[in-house]
């Protein structure tokens, strides 16, 4: 049997996929998995969204996830049955056994429920994920010797600490292998840190606060770069707020969010990088752009000042330098908000042809040039470099990429011991550690290829 982790998280109201991008990206792994390698049982592991943690949510439940999934592998032609798991471990189990006596002559792919719903997939307790860990080893019906672990979720190896991804270090180094999206991301990271030779700047915007980390970690490597950091959307609110600037009732963060948010905000105070945040914004309901917000009124979207300003800034960027645009000026899915976004894609898409660097980093800003090139009728330059992976990224700058532990797993030939070595590489991807990444990734590829025939 194999284990395939993916990154099926894709964007989705309710029952319904808005975007299946990251389903899709898993198909040439899969077809090569079920159609070259002689195992019978493939079981996957995926999360959608954020659930609790507290058990079964139906509003998270895989199930349009996996029947889109279904849809894409007939598409592929592959002979294959696909079955979604019950939540409860011991139906799971059970379902299993029957399925296999049903379908004795096929290939079949498992799909567990929402890998999230489980309270020990993230818990801090390391006992209780090991113990989860060996359940799901247990589940799928093979030794670890014998079991192949295929990493496939490029956009979450950020997460090491989730049982899934933790799980890789159990088996044995040479039945683990990197899934071909994953390659041809990391392959990307790697143009990008190879391409950027001037300064760093990022722009960071969208909803999802916990962004508060990663902006923290890469902050001193855009101050020393030489480059800058640009807060916009709703993530901006609580680092004005911070500054006493009223944002009315603009969204901010919850409770849980808050931690996050205000050890990242410490950081960015202490790297002493330079800020630039919005100065008007597209309020909701008000007909003209506002400077000041008031008690009942939220912001949408950058007003023009500020994208004059924004412009200005991606124009004056040279050749060499890199820009990491990651989350929208407001929200953009809306056309009566959306302005901010499509106008600063359009400034980055003018530098990435001047030769600067641009990576497009996240399911949401890709989301965003999507919507934007419909409107245009022809497409965004091939230019700005293109990932679903947005917190791995930022992580992988901030960090260097060998010391996201899952992919680290996938290229250190140790086990346990290997994971807790913190001088695996230095901690930037400056010119010297670059060369060690390049090597790993010619043999995370070697290990692709030649996967074993299990
Ligand atoms: C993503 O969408 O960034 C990945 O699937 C990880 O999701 P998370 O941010 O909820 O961990
Ligand atoms: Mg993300």
């Amino acid at each position: 049997s194999a284990i395939i982790v993916v990154d099926w998280n894709v964007a989705r109201k309710g029952d319904v996929i808005t975007d299946d991008e990251r389903i899709r990206a898993s198909m040439p792994t899969l077809k090569k998995a079920i159609g070259q390698l002689p195992c019978k049982y493939f079981f996957i592991l995926t999360h959608s969204g954020r659930p609790e943690g507290k058990g079964y949510e139906q509003g998270l439940s895989l199930e349009p996830i996996v029947e889109r999934a279904r849809q894409l592998l007939k598409e592929e032609g592959l002979e294959v049955e696909i079955i979604l798991l019950p939540y409860d471990l011991i139906e799971a189990e059970n379902r299993i056994a029957e399925v296999k006596q049903a379908y004795s002559d096929k290939k079949i792919v498992f799909v567990l429920e929402n890998i999230r719903f489980y309270a020990q997939e993230r818990s801090k307790d390391a006992q209780l994920r090991r113990e989860f860990e060996e359940t799901l080893i247990r589940l799928t019906g093979t030794t670890k010797d014998n079991l192949l672990y295929i990493n496939e979720a490029f956009d979450k190896c950020h997460r090491g600490q989730e049982a899934s991804m933790e799980l890789v270090w159990l088996i044995p180094a040479e039945n683990r292998a990197a899934g071909l999206s994953l390659q041809e991301e990391i392959i990307k990271l790697i143009e990008f840190e190879q391409r950027l030779t001037g300064c760093l700047s990022a722009l960071f915007g969208g909803a999802k606060f916990d962004k508060y980390s990663n902006i923290g970690e890469l902050a001193n490597r855009v101050r020393e770069s030489g480059g800058r950091i640009i807060l916009v959307g709703a993530l901006v609110n609580p680092y004005l707020a911070s500054k006493g600037t009223q944002v009315g009732s603009s969204k901010m963060p919850k409770e849980k969010e808050l931690k996050d948010v205000e050890k990242g905000l410490k950081k960015v105070d202490e790297s002493k990088v330079e800020i630039i945040y919005p100065e008007d914004f597209i309020v909701k309901g008000e007909e003209a752009p506002q400077t000041a917000l008031s008690q009942e009124m939220s912001q949408v979207d950058i007003g023009p000042q500020t994208i004059q300003k924004l412009r200005q800034i991606i124009q004056s960027l040279k050749e060499g330098d890199a820009f990491i645009l990651n989350g929208g000026a407001g929200i953009f899915e809306n056309p009566e908000s959306r302005e901010g976004t499509r106008q600063l894609i359009l400034a980055a898409e003018q530098a990435a042809e001047r030769g600067v660097v641009v990576f497009a980093a996240g399911g949401d800003m890709n989301a965003a040039i999507g919507i934007i090139e419909q409107e245009l009728g022809r497409p965004i330059s091939e230019k700005i470099i293109r990932s679903t992976g947005g917190g791995v990224l930022l992580t992988a700058l901030a960090k260097g990429l060998m010391n996201l532990s899952p992919i680290a797993a996938l290229v250190v030939k140790g086990s346990e011991e290997a994971k807790s070595d913190p001088a695996r590489t230095s901690k930037n991807q400056n010119a010297t550690a670059l060369g060690s990444i390049i090597a790993s990734v010619v043999s995370l590829v070697a290990g692709f290829a030649a996967w074993k025939l299990i």
